[in-house]
């Protein structure tokens, strides 16, 4: 109630009351990190903001991978309700940029080196039309694998260096009578782990023309079809129970023990950190088999909105905050994600963590770094959309064969585009 009579009485009364007016000392942020890691990330930067004095006004929306939160922060910008920042991905910061709703942290990003911290990768999605318009948080990576050391141990199991020797694997899990393979049946999750498979089953190259430019010819490749098989393959390791299960559930079965392995971007960490676990010794994270020296990347932004002038100053310090070097290595320590900026030591990560700030490091150094077309960075969101809807269908069986699949793709991405 209060929020509103601010905003009201900032709008209606015009730019020189509110810039006389005191700044309203609080955040209000759209996010979907309801797990128990991500929420543990957030507090990291709820506590900073806290410091400084500034009041956290909470917008969650459960559902990883975001769309709910899509949809509802799509509802309040409609409505003219602006949060002072949302977690957004990739194309969709471009889209808000677009409909000229968001605001510019330009002068900020100047004063503070943004533009020579920032790797371009992220750039090309924070910048817009010359304007700084989010605050790049973490650079997450989707091709790797999270398994269960003391299961991993039982089974005499090895790192899988291909396709081949992965599916070796899980029949050793599931001839010991362990789930081999932990997964939601969320579309996202499904799409996510796809993102491995076909940059394991085409390369990097295959991967880049067929998931960022689009490329006709690849996606209706025999190449993409084997890209297919092998996700068909792979769902014969899953359990009955799997359909609808949440992301950080399907984490808890491999810390758990029930489970060998999740194939997920590394916010699964974040459930490991949360419950205690030590990489190396509790569990393991490998890149997915065949897609070693590829990062499949996104990055959580916070996409800043043109709110009142009143509420610019808490805005303002939520990206410095953001962008410290200090927030970049505490949070994304907790998150299991690497730091948005390449300036940032990684004493404090583990190995995990070291391993994914050498890894993308080295992919955008090498041109192997990819935007992940589950998560946003690949295409539109039009497109993505598309893309989960139709390998989600094939993996429940609405779609029965890989050739089916395929054709779908392709009329799927077409209509989209
Ligand atoms: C991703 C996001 C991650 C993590 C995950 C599961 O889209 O980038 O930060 O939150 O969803 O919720």
């Amino acid at each position: 109630m209060l929020r509103k009579l601010l905003i009201g009485t900032a709008l209606g009364s015009g730019l020189a009351f509110a810039a006389h007016a005191q700044d309203v000392k609080e955040v209000e942020m759209l996010h979907w990190w309801t797990s128990g890691g991500e929420a543990a990330a957030l507090n990291v930067l709820k506590e900073d903001l806290a410091k400084q004095g500034f009041a956290w006004k909470d917008v969650p929306v459960a559902g990883g991978g975001g769309d709910a939160a899509m949809t509802a922060l799509k509802a309040m910008v409609a409505a003219g309700n602006y949060p002072t920042a949302s977690q957004m991905l990739g194309y969709t910061v471009l889209d808000y940029a677009a409909a000229g709703v968001m605001g510019d942290l330009t002068e900020t990003a100047v004063k503070e080196g943004w533009d020579k911290s920032v790797p371009a990768a992220l750039q090309k999605f924070s910048v817009y039309d010359g304007k700084w318009v989010a605050a790049p948080v973490n650079v997450h990576s989707v091709n790797w694998l999270w398994i269960n050391k003391a299961v991993m141990d039982k089974i005499g199991g090895t790192e899988p260096k291909t396709f081949d020797e992965f599916i070796a694997l899980l029949d050793k899990a599931k001839a010991a009578g362990v789930i081999p393979l932990a997964l939601g049946g969320q579309n996202w999750q499904e799409a996510t782990m796809f993102d491995s498979v076909v940059l394991s089953t085409g390369g990097p190259e295959f991967y880049k023309k067929a998931f960022n430019d689009l490329d006709e010819e690849q996606l209706k490749s025999d190449t993409m079809k084997k890209s297919f098989d092998h996700l068909a393959k792979l769902v014969t390791y899953v359990d009955p129970n799997f359909s609808g299960r949440d992301w950080n559930l399907a984490t808890a079965m491999v810390i758990k023990g029930d489970a060998l392995v999740q194939v997920m971007g590394d916010w699964a960490k974040g459930e490991f950190n949360a419950a205690r676990k030590t990489p190396g010794t509790d569990f393991l994270c490998y890149r997915f088999p065949g897609t070693d020296g590829s990062v499949v990347y996104n990055s959580d932004m916070f996409g800043m909105f043109d709110v009142p002038e009143d509420r610019k100053a808490a805005q303002v310090a939520l990206a410095t905050a953001t962008l410290s070097k200090s927030f970049q290595s505490a949070f994304n320590v907790v998150k299991g994600s690497v730091p948005a900026r390449t300036d940032v030591p990684d004493t404090d990560f583990d190995a995990c963590g070291k391993k994914g700030m050498a890894d993308l490091k080295a992919a955008n150094e090498g041109g192997t770094l990819f935007g992940s077309l589950a998560q946003g960075y690949g295409a539109p969101p039009a497109v993505a959309n598309a893309y989960k809807d139709v390998v989600s269908k094939f993996v429940h069986g609405q779609i029965k064969t890989s050739d089916e699949a395929v054709t779908q793709l392709v009329n799927a991405i077409e209509d989209a585009k």
